[in-house]
């Protein structure tokens, strides 16, 4: 393991003497920014810093460069790979106080923020004036835009609208040695060079420290429809997904819930106003949007006409804006549930959309083999299972042993479905050791070079996507 010099009084000093009150080594701190919501993971950095200007984080840099002290940028520290993780210790470097809104231009439908917006505030702030930014993760309530374009986050609109990388159009970045660069423009066309705004883009904090985003908008949609299908037959709910849209229809919204997702979650937020049958293996959730009412009433029974073909029960259609709120609520909720229920592992396998009946059958089968019970749930429509395997009463034996190898598994299975290892969590610290298994060692060589001209000294929150 690379040894980094730890911190001197001189350091903290210096921090001190830049950063005033916004400096912190006391011990609640460095718990809190010790963590992100990954397992049970911890790891303490040796300072915490929260700098509010880009000439700060400028001169942070600069510092931490010349002394190869290592600094993990931290956001709301919501992530699910341990991107914000400190494995080192040494500088968290909060975002928190890039709150601001900078300038909503109406003219050319684009937003520039700082990083520490929460992402749900930024959606409905362009919401006032008619605009829509969708990616939607399920912490949107508490996750900032900035964790966002680090991990390249997606949600369920990803569907319909893409991900976080669809909308970012230009970025202010600290780079690892203080300098300060722009990475593209703000336009809808840029042949211009190499793309380096998609580079920093799910690069995980590991290439530079994204001080300011400019973002693309779209009108926002005035009318949603959302139901609820049960399935006797969790393999046809997956089936149901690719046959969708092979009818020409592009929900807004299509997630897959299995029996133990849904009930599970109904048991953590004590919401039971979905019934959920013996019989039910799994749900589909199928939202259309767009601006026509006609438009999306034809979307929806064109929809249940493909679902005629599948062994579904009664469809039960959002009635009223709360109803739609608490199906979704109920949908994001499902995560936390499953971590309230037991240690888990998460996993956030995407294939191509029509494979996805042979990937949850590959989850169950792998499974069923090393005796591990899985919660799967997700973004069907991207082909984005989201796979949780629960450690219940596993002995420490299987969990440490066994687990990694029926991961290794079930990626190699991903991958030979024309998929990949994570769609939208990222790698950080917990899947790095699968990245093999995603890229040749040439690809993979190619990435460390990268990293390498970016960072040097490979300061920028080390030990994550590759040692
Ligand atoms: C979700 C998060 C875990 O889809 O990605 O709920
Ligand atoms: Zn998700």
């Amino acid at each position: 393991m690379e040894q980094f010099a730890k911190l001197h009084a001189d350091d903290v000093a210096f921090f001190n003497n830049l950063l005033d009150d916004r400096s912190f080594t006391n011990e609640d701190i460095i718990v809190e920014y010790g963590h992100d919501e990954t397992e049970d993971l911890q790891f303490y950095p040796g300072i915490v810093l929260k700098p509010n200007t880009v000439e700060e984080v400028s001169q942070i840099m600069k510092y931490c460069n010349e002394r190869r002290i290592p600094v993990t940028p931290s956001g709301a520290r919501t992530g699910l790979s341990g991107g914000a993780l400190p494995i080192f210790g040494g500088v968290a470097l909060s975002m928190e106080k890039f709150n601001r809104i900078l300038q909503i231009d109406e003219k050319n439908h684009q937003v520039t923020t700082e990083p520490g917006v929460i992402t749900e505030v930024l959606q409905n702030t362009v919401r006032e004036k008619g605009l829509f930014y969708p990616p939607d993760p399920a912490s949107k309530g508490s996750c900032f835009i900035g964790g966002n374009i680090s991990e390249n986050s997606g949600g369920p609109k990803a569907v319909k609208y893409g991900v976080t990388k669809d909308y970012v159009l230009n970025l202010e970045v600290v780079l690892a040695d203080g300098n300060i660069i722009w990475t593209g423009a703000n336009v809808l066309k840029n042949a211009t060079g190499y793309n380096l705004t998609q580079l920093i883009v799910g690069s995980e904090g590991t290439l530079g420290i994204v001080t300011k985003i400019v973002l693309k908008l779209i009108p926002h949609p005035t009318q949603t429809l959302l139901m609820l299908v049960p399935f006797f037959d969790a393999a046809q709910a997956c089936e149901a997904v690719a046959a969708i849209f092979q009818a020409g229809i592009t929900p807004s919204g299509l997630e897959f819930m299995e029996r133990d997702a849904l009930t599970w979650t109904q048991n953590f937020t004590q919401d039971y106003t979905i019934e959920v049958k013996q019989n039910h293996q799994a749900h589909l959730l199928i939202e259309v949007d767009g601006f026509d009412a006609d438009q999306l009433m034809q979307d929806c029974e064109r929809t249940m006409m493909v679902l005629e073909r599948f062994e579904t029960d009664e469809i039960l259609f959002a009635e009223s804006e709360a109803q739609k709120n608490s199906l979704w609520s109920l949908r994001r909720k499902v995560g936390e549930a499953v971590k309230s229920q037991s240690i888990y592992k998460e996993e956030d396998t995407v294939v191509p959309r029509y494979e996805l009946p042979k990937l949850l059958h590959a989850v169950k089968t792998i499974c069923k083999k090393y005796g591990l019970h899985s919660v799967c749930y997700g973004h069907a429509g991207d082909g984005n299972l989201h796979v949780n395997i629960i450690k219940g009463d596993l002995s420490d034996d299987v969990w440490q042993n066994d687990l990694p190898v029926a991961i290794r598994e079930l990626f190699s299975e991903v991958v030979r479905l024309g998929g990949t290892i994570s769609g939208e969590h990222g790698i950080g610290l917990v899947q790095k050791s699968y990245m093999d298994v995603a890229f040749s060692d040439v690809a993979l060589n190619l990435m460390r070079e990268i990293k390498k001209v970016f960072d040097p000294n490979r300061i920028l929150n080390p030990g994550k996507i590759f040692d």
